[in-house]
């Protein structure tokens, strides 16, 4: 069994390379079915998305345009009120089909922010992609269009995903445990 340490916290190894290769495959497939009579703008969801958008945007075989969000997350102006705010879109969406691409969806949180900020862009479609969703944690009434793979309600890191900053380098994807060795 391949443990491995980042920070004080032990990860084995859960989905491999292959595997992940076969979901984003799949995705592509089943998005492009769906958008290949048009030009889709792919958007990826900074910083955990890098690695899937990259992979996913080559295995799909017809025209897209790629671009990049990030929610930024700060302190107004009380200490109690914390504002988010969209970074990265210049791009006129005006009558264009948008599908956001999201590493991981748990609670759901994150992307409701997003789907938010879309939602008064005059977009033809919002669609939603996820690589992984974790299905027992996810909060929210917003469907999801196309899922790569559930899993289980456990933290993961590799393939983009980190733990503190570290292991989003890792090409295949590794699960929290007690495990030491
Ligand atoms: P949500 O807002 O709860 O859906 O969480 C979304 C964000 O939290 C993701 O985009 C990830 O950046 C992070 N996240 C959620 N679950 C995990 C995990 O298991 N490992 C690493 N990051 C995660
Ligand atoms: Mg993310």
């Amino acid at each position: 069994m391949s443990i491995i340490k980042l920070h004080d916290k032990y990860f084995k190894k859960y989905i491999t390379k292959d595997q992940i290769a076969e979901a984003t495959a799949q995705l592509a497939k089943q998005v492009a079915k769906d958008c290949r009579n048009e030009t889709p703008i792919f958007i990826g969801v900074l910083n955990g998305s890098f690695v899937f958008v990259a992979d996913f945007v080559r295995k799909y075989k017809f025209n897209c345009e790629v671009s990049f969000v990030k929610l930024s997350s700060y302190q107004g102006t009380s200490s109690t009120d914390v504002v988010h705010e969209l970074i990265g879109i210049n791009e006129d969406l005006t009558g264009r089909t948008i599908v956001i691409l999201e590493d991981i969806i748990d609670t759901g949180t994150t992307l409701h922010k997003i789907y938010d900020s879309f939602k008064n862009k005059n977009v033809k479609q919002l669609k939603i992609a996820t690589l992984f969703f974790k299905p027992d944690v996810y909060r929210k009434e917003l469907p999801i269009d196309y899922i790569g793979k559930n899993i289980e309600d456990k933290f993961i890191v590799g393939y983009g995903l980190d733990y503190n900053g570290l292991g989003r380098n890792l090409p295949a994807v590794y699960q929290l445990t007690t495990e030491t060795n």
